[in-house]
């Protein structure tokens, strides 16, 4: 971007005093992106112009970030006093109008993640098999449209296969009366799971580390699989929750790479289209 332009830019985000106003987070974060892209462009800092530019680029993201923090830290005060569901339900409405398809991440993931406050272990300590898939998040708006079709019930039991840092169940657990169990190889992501959990007073969740093939599924009536595993592994689950089925209702809930294996069993029938980027949610047979 020429010189003039990118001052120019700078002073209109400046001026623009709503980019404060606490419920502006999408364009906040829009905003915090381009002043990020021109501290790492920045031109040579030692010419005097250029340098003052970086600091007032470097006091604007900070100003913006305070008020994303402010805004997180009411929500988690929220959710502690049982206010949760309530909180976050304006935030979930963000979908309205929104493309709820695909896997790329946007504000609500800056909002989810700024709230859960999840600690992010370095690397993967289990020694995953080659058919069971390293940690990436279910995307937030995924989890919210999630929440909003499943209509989970206090007599719903919501497991996450391969829970990963927990969102799904926290965000669950916190917008639903539901009883949500994180299922996880990965013993530093059940534990960062759990911290959040405690530091947000959410009591109807709970991380366990185990592999998913060992779990008792009997209490459970929602499954979420966000592709934790493929071929053997993955067989192997829907083999006992065809097992489950045959004793009372389920639902199982999959998205992405999986859909099509659960798509094809024939004790499932799906909400939809068995499309693997959006939420399928089927129901046993
Ligand atoms: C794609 S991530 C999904 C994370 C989380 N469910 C979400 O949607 O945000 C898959 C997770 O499954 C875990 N995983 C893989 N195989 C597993 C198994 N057999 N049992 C339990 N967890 C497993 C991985 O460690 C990883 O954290």
């Amino acid at each position: 971007m020429a010189t003039m332009t990118l001052e120019q830019a700078l002073k209109e985000l400046e001026q623009d005093r709503s980019l404060f106003a606490p419920d502006q987070l999408r364009r906040r974060v829009e905003a915090l992106d381009r002043l990020e892209t021109w501290l790492i462009h920045a031109p040579d800092l030692a010419d005097d112009q250029a340098a003052a530019r970086h600091r007032r680029i470097e006091a604007m993201a900070t100003d913006l970030e305070a008020v994303n923090r402010a805004l997180y830290q009411s929500l988690r005060q929220d959710i502690r006093q049982g206010r949760g569901a309530e909180a976050l339900s304006g935030w979930s409405r963000e979908l309205v109008g929104q493309e709820v398809r695909g896997e790329g991440y946007d504000c609500l993931d800056a909002l989810v993640s700024g709230v859960l406050q999840l600690d992010e272990p370095d690397a993967n300590s289990a020694d995953l098999a080659s058919e069971m898939v390293f940690y990436q998040p279910t995307p937030a708006r995924h989890i919210f449209d999630f929440i909003h079709r499943a209509r989970l019930t206090e007599r719903d039991v919501l497991l996450d296969m391969g829970s990963g840092l927990g969102h799904v169940s926290l965000i669950s657990a916190i917008c639903t009366p539901a009883r949500c169990v994180g299922v996880e190889l990965e013993d530093a992501y059940v534990a960062s799971a759990s911290k959040s959990a405690d530091a947000l007073n959410i009591r109807h969740v709970a991380f366990v580390r185990a592999d998913a093939r060992s779990v008792d599924f009997s209490s459970a009536t929602v499954f979420y699989l966000y592709t934790p595993f493929t071929g053997s592994v993955l067989r192997h689950v829907l083999d006992s929750l065809k097992r489950e089925a045959a004793t009372r209702d389920i639902r199982v809930c999959t998205l992405g790479p999986c859909t099509p294996m659960a798509g094809a069993e024939p004790w499932l029938d799906a909400d939809g289209d068995r499309r693997e980027d959006r939420v399928v949610i089927f129901r046993s047979l």
